[in-house]
């Protein structure tokens, strides 16, 4: 199947990559001639375990191409997935103007039927606007070619994209049309072999389904690291707490681990997104706006704990941060809680000695140059003169730690770990003071 992608983002990508892999012709598409000139030298942008050598092999093997020509894009694939990016604007609602000017390009350029795939996450009514935009550009050209446009939502997880692509839940596909459910049969059926995973239903509730279900998981995590604040005010331990409910089948393990706040590029604005939307429709949202504000002050946590530490005096304090990154297994800071940190700890006049795995770069274009941060090469190299180590991403190389040589680097002997990630007695027994989420007994 002949399958164009507009957008060689991180869902563009991933989806182009994982299509191609099991046989399509796919032809990824971006304005961004900078980018693609990179794709093109074999270059991958961003950072995804096993993106570049799926990249690769399907670029060796002619399946998958990149390119800047909008013209020949539209010519070329049945599909026309949109998987551009749809950033929040101002007041807190997804920013269409990627998405509906790659409806204007397809309304312009199209010579015959198409389907257009809404893979950005979109709010309610966005394949409307896109279905009005392309018969807007039609009529202007004189012409009346038939076309389809669905809502097919992505659920990957950074870090775990591709195994989510060929593994997920589910494929959802919001549609009236049965030569779409056809045509995305096809496209999906060699990962939709050993059951059918495929959910079709109307283009509205996809278009929901995608936000009810960040909504959902975000609404966990706040859950939590509202009982984890209160655990720590009543002398409990969040972590036996969660282990005590996610016993539960009807709650579960997953997505309860209390931290730093959640962050990311699809939570924060998702959540923002549907209460915004929610108001719009004039049904405000209370729950997702508590999510959204729990979160928020979820994430000045680890800055109170220091100041508490420090018993507010941390002008000239260097801090030591373990993780930049928003989760592990990506290089992306986007609304990571360790942005908020230093950001609160430089307006107190605090340096920071940070290392991560993979966010360096990406922390060095957000930041620049700086006296107050200095960029560690390894991870026991940011701990070299720091008063204090803070955690805020929960990277393996992170969770074996000599407590004793710890205490014996740092200046004062504070740790505080925003993930949770030692027992509270081994950190405390070589003589520190450990501030974690939610562990009442562990100051
Ligand atoms: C999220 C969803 O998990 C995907 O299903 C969805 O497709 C994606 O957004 C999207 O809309 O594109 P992602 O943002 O990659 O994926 O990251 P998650 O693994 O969900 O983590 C999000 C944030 O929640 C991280 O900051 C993480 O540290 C935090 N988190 C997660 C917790 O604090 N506690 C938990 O128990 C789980």
């Amino acid at each position: 199947m002949r399958i164009t992608i507009f957008g060689s983002g991180y869902v563009g990508l991933v989806t182009g990559a994982c299509l191609a892999d099991v046989g399509h012709d796919v032809l990824c598409v971006d304005v961004d001639a900078d980018k693609i000139a990179r794709l093109n030298e074999g270059e991958v942008p961003i950072y995804e375990p096993g993106l570049e050598a799926l990249i690769r092999q399907n670029r060796a093997a002619g399946r998958l191409r990149f390119t800047t020509d909008a013209v020949e894009a539209v010519a070329f694939g049945l599909l026309q997935f949109i998987a551009v990016g749809t950033p929040s604007d101002e007041d807190g609602s997804a920013d269409l103007r990627h998405v509906l000017k790659v409806a204007e390009t397809i309304g312009r350029h199209m010579t015959q039927y198409r389907i257009i795939v809404d893979k950005s996450t979109v709010p309610v009514g966005t394949a409307s606007k896109v279905e009005r935009v392309i018969a807007a550009e039609l009529d202007g050209r004189r012409l009346q070619l038939p076309f389809d446009v669905c809502s097919n939502p992505e659920f990957l997880k950074e870090g775990a994209a591709i195994e989510d692509f060929s593994r997920g839940s589910r494929i959802v596909v919001g549609t009236e049309s049965e030569r779409v459910r056809s045509a995305m049969r096809e496209c999906y059926g060699p990962y939709n072999r050993n059951r059918d995973k495929l959910m079709f239903m109307g283009v509205r509730s996809a278009e929901l389904t995608k936000y009810a279900a960040n909504a959902m998981l975000a609404t966990k995590i706040s859950f939590i690291n509202e009982i984890a604040n209160l655990a720590e005010r009543l002398g409990a331990d969040i972590e036996e707490v969660r282990h005590g409910i996610g016993s539960d089948p009807r709650i579960g393990y997953h997505f309860i681990y209390p931290g730093c706040g959640y962050g990311g590029s699809c939570f924060p604005k998702d959540v923002k997104a549907l209460a915004h939307t929610a108001e719009h429709v004039g049904h405000p949202a209370e729950m997702i706006a508590a999510v959204e504000r729990v979160n928020a002050r979820q994430k000045s946590r680890l800055f109170e704990m220091l100041c508490q530490a420090f018993h507010g005096q941390l002008t000239g304090r260097t801090i030591a941060l373990w993780g930049l990154a928003f989760k592990p297994n990506t290089d992306d800071m986007r609304e990571a809680p360790s942005r908020a940190l230093m950001e609160a700890l430089w307006e107190a006049g605090a340096r920071v000695q940070a290392f991560d795995p993979e966010a360096a770069d990406e922390c060095r274009r957000l930041y620049g140059e700086r006296d107050d941060l200095v960029l560690a090469g390894y991870r026991d190299e940011a701990l070299e003169g720091a008063d204090a180590l803070v955690i805020c991403t929960e990277w393996k190389a992170f969770r074996t730690v000599d407590f004793e040589a710890l205490r014996a680097t740092l200046r004062e002997p504070v740790v505080v770990d925003g993930r949770n990630l030692f027992p509270p007695e081994s950190v405390k027994a070589a003589g520190l003071a450990y501030y974690a989420i939610g562990r009442g007994d562990s100051v």
